[in-house]
């Protein structure tokens, strides 16, 4: 049977030209600075997001993890929205690396508003901790995939220029809101002072993020890089494989919306599942179950057909189209997901 695997755009393989443009790539020693095809990379990277500089690192994890640590001060608090990537699934990484205390505030869509950043900012004496950071994710992965509103996000720069807060972006997804409003990637990111975003989601290269700032606040990311571990040697062949995803596969993204889109539309007209269908704007479906069934019994009966997903609580789970799975793929999916519970 073809295994249709929608668990998350991180699964896909690279192409052949992918594989063809890293064979290919001349490399060096990255640890020394000499990596033509890095070095390259990163200063495609800055030019396309018009940013002075990038820093290519292993994983978005990490890159989010360097930046808020370089932005942030020891012993502060970091705003962060309640379902965000950097605080639900990357350890305890703020309060580990950097020592910060986080307060989540919930939003409806992914969207810390300025209102609620300046509501929520502390009063200066010696009980509270200082509030110096926020940090956004666009697109918001747990609120599925929703594209965070640019004039909002404008306003939350105001806030912190205000009270002199650092902005932080876990753009991991950022391509997928360039493609679904049409906002340039320069324009997405200039309200930030660090961003991170990666090549190993919609993109499809298997490994890659990069930080994107200054180039004062690059160094000193780059030095954590090597206190993370993540300095790496000949990974010119890693950013031969980031360039071929950033010439070739952004504007296939609006494949992938469609194939959300189409995915959720057609699995609302089954009774079991409730879908938002105004979340469903870039490639991610989040489906809640109903009828008293859980998500493990929903997934063992996907997974019989042939069909993976992952779970996104005891009740719901989540889909994400991807470079590797075709309109005919979806169909498909559809049809086998009929069968079971339409
Ligand atoms: C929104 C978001 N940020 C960051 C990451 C972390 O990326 P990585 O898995 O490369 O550490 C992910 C991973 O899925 C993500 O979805």
């Amino acid at each position: 049977m073809h295994i249709i695997d929608l668990r998350s755009d991180t699964v896909t393989r690279p192409s052949k030209g992918m594989l063809d443009a890293m064979i290919k790539a001349e490399v060096g020693d990255d640890v020394l600075g000499d990596d033509p095809t890095v070095l390259e990379l990163e200063s495609y990277v800055a030019d396309l997001f018009g940013v002075e500089a990038a820093l290519f690192l292993p994983s978005g994890t990490m890159a989010n993890q360097i930046a808020i640590k370089v932005l942030s001060v020891p012993e502060t608090e970091l705003l962060c929205e309640r379902e965000c990537h950097v605080v639900n699934y990357e350890v305890a990484g703020p309060a580990v690396h950097a020592r910060l205390l986080i307060n989540l505030l919930t939003t409806e869509r992914g969207m810390i508003t300025a209102k609620m950043v300046e509501e929520n900012i502390r009063p200066i004496n010696v009980h509270c901790p200082l509030t110096k950071t926020v940090s956004l994710e666009n697109t918001h992965n747990r609120h599925g995939g929703t594209v965070l509103p640019q004039d909002e996000i404008i306003k939350v720069q105001k806030v912190c220029k205000k009270h002199n807060l650092g902005l932080h972006l876990d753009g991991a997804r950022i391509w997928n809101a360039h493609i679904a409003t049409g906002t340039s990637l320069t324009d997405l990111v200039k309200p930030f002072d660090s961003v991170s975003v990666c090549l190993s989601k919609g993109l499809g290269a298997p490994v890659g993020s990069l930080i994107l700032g200054d180039q004062e606040f690059r160094k000193k990311c780059h030095r954590q890089r090597k206190l993370f571990g993540g300095a790496m040697r000949q990974s010119g062949y890693l950013a031969a494989a980031g360039l071929f995803a950033l010439k070739n596969n952004i504007d296939g993204l609006k494949n992938d919306h469609q194939n959300a889109r189409f995915l959720a539309e057609e699995l609302s007209q089954i009774e079991l599942f409730k879908i938002d269908l105004s979340r469903v704007e870039t490639n991610i479906v989040i489906i809640d179950i109903g009828q008293g069934k859980t998500a493990e019994e929903i997934i063992d009966s996907l997974n019989s057909v042939g069909i993976k997903v992952v779970p996104f609580g005891p009740t719901r789970f989540r889909m994400v189209t991807h470079l590797d799975v075709s309109s005919e793929d979806c169909k498909e999916a559809v049809g086998r997901i009929k069968k079971l519970y339409a």
